[in-house]
């Protein structure tokens, strides 16, 4: 049977990354003793007043059809949160959508196709590969330096355009290695945007996990108002990236623009999860600052063990839900580090799943309990030594 190209550009984009992961989960299903390091899956749950909301939205009938844009209340919601940050958000500006994954998937639908170019800093978050080559447009490396703390540069961004560049997609805080642009750096990222005429699609889903200092984002400077799109979610925010909730904020034309695009895809969002969403923006909820805190000091508890240890060098994230490790001084590479290690009861994620820039690391989740990041910590020593 005939399929469309968009399986075949596709089809190497995705499972293979995830390997090592998929083992660690088959052989802890079959009993062994590996601590999985390998996701980022929030370790709390998200907080009860989530679920009441949701509940109470159920059976108060909220259970129908919504609308492609996003329920009002939630579309003024996610509205005033973003115009705190910049004067003149409305609802006219957002579109809601189930997660940042979908948002960032018909964002890139929308602004590219066949021939176009998606500059993205490498190392990269894994499903960008397929979110960028899903229209047709092809990955534009910008490489992001281990001794600038893997942070963007406008120089290194504008020795990478070419003719074909439409769109810089931007992730700060980025994962997989924890860097925070500040707004000097997003300042001048700007201006090269601006010389060349980019659309800057800033994926802003760890926003609310700076551990220290100020987040900053392209989406607050007036000047690139006409070309930034911000996205986000509640699933790293609020713990809940199982309710599937998320959005894009940019110029009302971009939205016009993506409506028949959202629309055609989903056919709206759940009432219900729209009602919890908006519950969750306009409250204060302890959720993040809980996150914040237990993995600042889990970026601690590993950075400190593992800097005593010959070979392998750890990078401290700024924010987010994980640490990447530079192991080349151990003489492997991170795909074959990261397959011994599992052997010797650690899983974590390749640095390959994360781009070329990124085959020298390997990537450790923060979201475990501390006895398991010591634990792990220990096996690693051990499995470093015997190499
Ligand atoms: C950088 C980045 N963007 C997007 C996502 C997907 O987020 P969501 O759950 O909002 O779809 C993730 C999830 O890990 C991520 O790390």
């Amino acid at each position: 049977m005939h399929y469309a190209a968009i399986t075949e550009r596709l089809a190497h984009t995705g499972g293979a990354k995830w390997a090592i992961h998929q083992r660690c989960r088959t052989m802890n299903a079959a009993g062994a003793d590996i601590i999985e390091l390998t996701i980022g899956e929030p370790d709390q749950p998200p907080d009860p007043r989530l679920f009441e909301v949701c509940h109470a939205s159920m059976l108060a009938g909220r259970t129908g059809y919504s609308n492609g844009r996003g329920e009002p209340e939630l579309l003024e919601a996610i509205a005033a949160r973003y115009s705190r940050r910049r004067a003149g958000v409305d609802s006219q500006n957002v579109l809601c959508f189930p997660g940042t994954q979908t948002a960032l998937f018909a964002t890139m639908m929308g602004l590219t196709g066949p021939g176009d170019g998606v500059l993205v800093g490498d190392p990269f978050y894994a499903t960008y590969e397929g979110v960028i080559v899903a229209s047709g447009a092809h990955r534009e490396s910008v490489p992001l330096r281990s001794e600038n703390g893997f942070r963007l540069t406008a120089e290194d961004l504008e020795a990478s355009i070419t003719p074909h560049s439409r769109v810089l997609l931007l992730n700060s805080p980025h994962n997989p290695t924890g860097a925070v642009l500040d707004a000097g750096e997003l300042a001048q990222i700007g201006e090269v945007c601006r010389k060349h005429d980019l659309w800057i699609v800033a994926d802003e889903v760890y926003e609310e996990l700076v551990f220290d200092g100020n987040f900053a984002s392209p989406f607050d400077n007036p000047e690139l108002a006409d070309r930034v799109i911000a996205l986000s979610s509640i699933s790293k925010s609020h713990a809940a990236p199982g309710f599937r909730s998320g959005w894009a904020v940019g110029p009302q034309e971009f939205c016009d623009k993506l409506l028949p695009l959202a629309e055609t895809m989903l056919f709206g969002n759940q009432p219900f999860i729209a009602d919890m969403t908006a519950f969750a923006l306009n409250s204060d909820l302890p959720t993040s600052a809980r996150m914040r805190a237990s993995y600042k000091h889990r970026t601690t508890l590993f950075a400190d063990t593992l800097e005593k240890i010959d070979g392998i060098t750890p990078f401290r994230p700024q924010a987010g839900m994980f640490i990447v490790l530079d192991v080349s001084g151990t003489g492997l590479d991170g795909e074959s580090f990261a397959w011994r290690l599992l052997e010797a009861g650690v899983a974590v994620m390749p640095g390959s799943s994360f781009g070329a820039n990124a085959g020298a690391l390997v990537r450790l989740s923060l979201t475990v309990p501390d006895e398991s990041v010591v634990e792990a910590c220990a096996r690693i020593k051990r499995f470093v030594e015997g190499l």
